[in-house]
C-alpha cells in the first residue's frame, strides 16, 4: 500500500476491524487526574456516563497524558490517576458493564496522536479556545499544551467511538476530531468512524458558585466557595452552597440573564438531582421565602447523591491492589480494540508493519 492512495482493502488481520462489524452504539469519554472532581464533571459528564451504560459500549479513560500538558508532580500524578479511578467507580462506573482504564496503559495512544498530527493543520490547534485562554496564562508554553486535541483525537478515534459524552468546554475538541477522521478518511481511505459530541441539554456547563458568568473548573476547585467537590463532607458541601453568589432580588426563575446567573445555576443543580421537569422544580420553590430556602433545597440534595459517593470512594481507596487490578483488566479490553486500530492506520499510511503486530 502507498501513503497518499487513499483504499478501501480489509487490513490483513482478521480481527484488524472488529469495530466495522459491531451492531451497538459505542461511547468514548475521558477525564484527566488533575486536581479534585467537583459537581461539574459529576453532572456534564461522569453521571451521563453511569447512566448510559449497558445500553451502549463504553470506554472511559483516565487520561493521564493530558493531565502533564501541565506539570504534575510525579507522585502525585500517580496517586491522583488512581484516586480519580476510584471516585468513577464510587460514582456508579460499573467495570463489568465499561472498560475503564488509564491512558498510558494503551500506548496505541500516543503513536496515534503522532500519526494524526501528521494530517492536521497547525492552524486548527491554533484556533482552539482552551489553548488560546490556557497559554495566556503561562510564561512556558510547551508543545503538547498545542497539540493536546490531537491526542484527544486519538483516543476517540482508536476506538472508532459513535458518542463523545462531554460538558459544553469540549464540544470544539470534538469538532477537530471530527474533521481530523474525516480529513484521515479523505486522504487514505475509510478507516475511522466520524464521532458526535453528545453534549447534555440541561447541565452542560455547571457554573462556579463564587461566580456564576464563569465555568466550575478544576483548576479553581479548591478556591474557598467556588465548587462542591465529590469527597466534600456534608458540612462543607452546605457551606458552599449557602455562601453561592446569587443577585439582590427574590425572583426564583430560570433565566438567560447573567445577572440570574447564580440562581439559574442552583436551580439547574436541583432539577437534575433531583431528575424533574423544570415546572415540578420551579413548584417546589413556589413558597420559598428567599434565596436561603433555594439554597438549603439544593444543598439537600446535593448531600444526599454525594454522600453515598464519598463512603463508596473511601472504602476503594482502602484496597488500591483491587484498584489496579481492574485497571489492567480495562486496559487489556482497550488494547484489545485500540492495538488492531493502530495497525489499520499504520497499513493505511503506508508502513510495513511487522508480520508479527498485526
Ligand atoms: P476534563 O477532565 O476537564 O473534564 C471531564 C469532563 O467534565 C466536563 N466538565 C463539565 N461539565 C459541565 N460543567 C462544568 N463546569 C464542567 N467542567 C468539566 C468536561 O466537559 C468533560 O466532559 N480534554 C478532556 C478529557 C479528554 C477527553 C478525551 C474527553 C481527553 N481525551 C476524549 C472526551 C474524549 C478534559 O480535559 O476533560
Amino acid at each position: 500500500m502507498t501513503p497518499n492512495a487513499p483504499s478501501s482493502s480489509a487490513p490483513s488481520s482478521p480481527d484488524a476491524s472488529p469495530i466495522k462489524d459491531r451492531s451497538g452504539v459505542r461511547v468514548f469519554s475521558g477525564i484527566q487526574p488533575s486536581g479534585r472532581l467537583h459537581l461539574g464533571n459529576y453532572l456534564g459528564a461522569i453521571r451521563r456516563w453511569v447512566h448510559g451504560q449497558g445500553a451502549t459500549e463504553s470506554f472511559i479513560c483516565v487520561v493521564d497524558l493530558h493531565a502533564i500538558t501541565v506539570y504534575q508532580d510525579p507522585e502525585q500524578l500517580k496517586r491522583q490517576s488512581r484516586e480519580l479511578t476510584a471516585m468513577l467507580l464510587a460514582s456508579g462506573i460499573d467495570p463489568d458493564r465499561t472498560h475503564l482504564f488509564v491512558q498510558s496503559h494503551v500506548r496505541a495512544h500516543a503513536e496515534a496522536s503522532w500519526l494524526l498530527s501528521c494530517v492536521t493543520p497547525l492552524g486548527w490547534l491554533e484556533r482552539m479556545t482552551q489553548y488560546k485562554d490556557k497559554s495566556q496564562k503561562q510564561k512556558s508554553i510547551k508543545t503538547a499544551l498545542l497539540t493536546y486535541p490531537v491526542l484527544q483525537a486519538a483516543d476517540i478515534l482508536l476506538y472508532d467511538a459513535d458518542e463523545v459524552p462531554v460538558g459544553e468546554d469540549q464540544k470544539q475538541h470534538i469538532e477537530l476530531a471530527r474533521d481530523v477522521a474525516q480529513t484521515f478518511n479523505h486522504t487514505y481511505g475509510e478507516t475511522f468512524v466520524v464521532p458526535q459530541p453528545k453534549i447534555a441539554k440541561v447541565g452542560a456547563r455547571i457554573m462556579a458558585l463564587d461566580d456564576p458568568t464563569a465555568k466550575m473548573s478544576k483548576s479553581s476547585s479548591t478556591a474557598k466557595g467556588h465548587a462542591v467537590l465529590l469527597d466534600d463532607d456534608d458540612a462543607d458541601i452546605l457551606r458552599a452552597l449557602k455562601r453561592a453568589v446569587t443577585d439582590s432580588g427574590r425572583d426564583i426563575c430560570f433565566s438567560d440573564d447573567p445577572e440570574k446567573a447564580g440562581v439559574n445555576n442552583l436551580l439547574t443543580i436541583y432539577q437534575l438531582m433531583t431528575g424533574k421537569s423544570q415546572e415540578a422544580t420551579l413548584a417546589d420553590f413556589a413558597s420559598a421565602r428567599g434565596y436561603g430556602d433555594l439554597k438549603k433545597a439544593v444543598a439537600e440534595v446535593v448531600i444526599e447523591e454525594i454522600r453515598p459517593i464519598r463512603e463508596r470512594y473511601r472504602q476503594l481507596m482502602d484496597d488500591p491492589a483491587e484498584l489496579d487490578r481492574l485497571l489492567a483488566i480495562g486496559a487489556e479490553q482497550a488494547r484489545a480494540v485500540a492495538e488492531p486500530k493502530l495497525v489499520e492506520i499504520k497499513e493505511k499510511m503506508g508502513f510495513a508493519v511487522p508480520a508479527a503486530l498485526r
